[in-house]
């Protein structure tokens, strides 16, 4: 008999998306599952268990063992650096981490970054060998130059249009981003088998362009 598997799944703009990968490789996931407020959702007939995180959390779920997998967008895994496994690239969500500013910025003497990412702002001034002083905010991040907080924001573009309408402009791409599969490092061993079924349903899925 097979145990249940834990999953935690991201609330909020991945969730739809997410959802609707794992209902086309035939996980009975039910019609109410987004509309819900329940954060345990249990799916005996799969023997899975859903987990509904704030995204920022289930690379830390994963990590400690109180899921066996979990849904999360590399924006995400590259800050918070967590001791999983990386097993595939789901390939939705597609956005990417980008520093962005005004369109008139000029380098100044006290850069400053703001950033809901300090670990990836940090890494890649750092890197460029350029000093700045990263702020971290935890949502609106694109107020920062508008208001004089900050002179550049890292931030996740998706379709452009919160840059557009603010006036501000992307500078320079930090990296892709799409959404991951990932495993802690102990369940990847002990339910390997029901993780890599689903992980390779998932990879043949994706390779056939999910038609
Ligand atoms: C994210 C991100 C940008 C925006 C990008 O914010 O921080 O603000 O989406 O999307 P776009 O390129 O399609 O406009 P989110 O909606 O997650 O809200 P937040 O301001 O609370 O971070």
């Amino acid at each position: 008999m097979q145990d249940i598997l834990k999953v935690a799944m991201p609330k909020g703009r991945i969730n739809k998306q997410a959802v609707q990968l794992l209902r086309e490789i035939g996980i009975p996931i039910p019609e109410d599952f987004d509309e819900s407020r329940k954060l345990i959702i249990s799916l005996p007939e799969a023997r899975m268990e859903f987990i509904m995180a704030k995204p920022v959390d289930v690379p830390t779920l994963v990590e400690y063992g109180a899921a066996d997998i979990g849904v999360v967008g590399k924006d995400v895994l590259m800050e918070e650096n967590r001791n999983v496994y990386e097993l595939l690239d789901l390939n939705i969500a597609r956005c990417r981490m980008s520093v962005i500013g005004l369109s008139d910025w000029q380098p100044s003497l006290n850069p400053r970054v703001a950033t809901k990412y300090p670990n990836v702002a940090s890494q890649y001034f750092r890197e460029r060998g350029q000093q700045v002083e990263v702020i971290k905010l935890n949502g609106s991040i694109e107020l920062a130059p508008l208001i004089g907080l900050a002179d550049r924001i890292v931030d996740m573009v998706e379709t452009g249009q919160t840059l557009r309408e603010n006036g501000l402009v992307e500078m320079e791409k930090i990296f892709d981003i799409t959404s991951r599969l990932i495993a802690n490092r102990v369940s990847y061993r002990m339910k390997h088998e029901q993780i890599q079924t689903i992980c390779d349903k998932l990879q043949a899925h994706i390779a056939a362009g999910r038609l």
